[in-house]
């Protein structure tokens, strides 16, 4: 999360409204657009802190809903019974395993990820550690989300990134790269949306 940014029209937006972080308005715009999520649906948050996709994800899915995020970060508790956080790191094999059977949940309706690694400010190398972290969140994807559902990450382009693509293709129905208004001019940021996994 950066800490030196301008406050911005999403800044004042999200503090206004009490989200946590104005990410979630690229969460709401591809909502918006793409219908992802539904109420009811069981849905797992990949690099959740500090909760703002969390807040958005819990009002959509409603009371029948569950979504769990999961951060190297401990999340203050949002006060509502739909969601649940785990403090972890997504590279750790049975974590998602465990998470699941400890909520009943078999298969996921969607998964998002927002992850992004601590940054050094060398281009190549934060798209580097941003393509190991979505190879890992991918590969959760597929092994965690039901036929059908639905898969969205934040992502860097680069060379590594078209591989990321490549693989996604193979796996779901439709694959969009967006830029959602939210995300700064300056920043290459996007976010692919996966379709109706195979
Ligand atoms: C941009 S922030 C997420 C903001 C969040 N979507 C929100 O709306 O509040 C990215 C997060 O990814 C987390 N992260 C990075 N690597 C991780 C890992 N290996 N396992 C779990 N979380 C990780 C970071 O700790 C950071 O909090």
């Amino acid at each position: 999360m950066g800490h030196y940014i301008p406050q911005d029209k999403f800044f004042k937006q999200a503090k206004n409204e009490g989200f946590r972080a104005r990410s979630v308005f690229k969460l709401e715009s591809i909502q918006e657009r793409f219908h992802i999520l539904e109420p009811g649906d069981k849905v797992l948050d990949l690099g959740a802190y500090p909760g703002s996709f969390l807040q958005y994800i819990a009002k959509v899915i409603g009371e029948k809903g569950i979504v769990i995020g999961i951060d190297l970060r401990k999340i203050e508790p949002l006060g509502r019974k739909n969601v649940k956080t785990y403090e972890g790191d997504i590279n750790n094999p049975d974590l998602i395993k465990k998470i699941a059977a400890e909520n009943d949940i078999i298969r996921f309706d969607v998964v998002t990820s927002d992850l992004a690694p601590a940054t050094s400010g060398i281009k190549d190398l934060d798209a580097g550690r941003s393509f190991l972290l979505n190879e890992q969140a991918l590969a959760i994807a597929l092994r965690h989300l039901k036929p059908g559902g639905h898969f969205v990450f934040k992502a860097f382009p680069g060379i590594e990134h078209q591989k990321l693509l490549h693989t996604a293709k193979n796996h779901f129905k439709v694959i969009k790269a967006i830029k959602p208004p939210a995300v700064r001019k300056t920043s290459r940021e996007q976010y692919v949306i996966c379709l109706k996994k195979l």
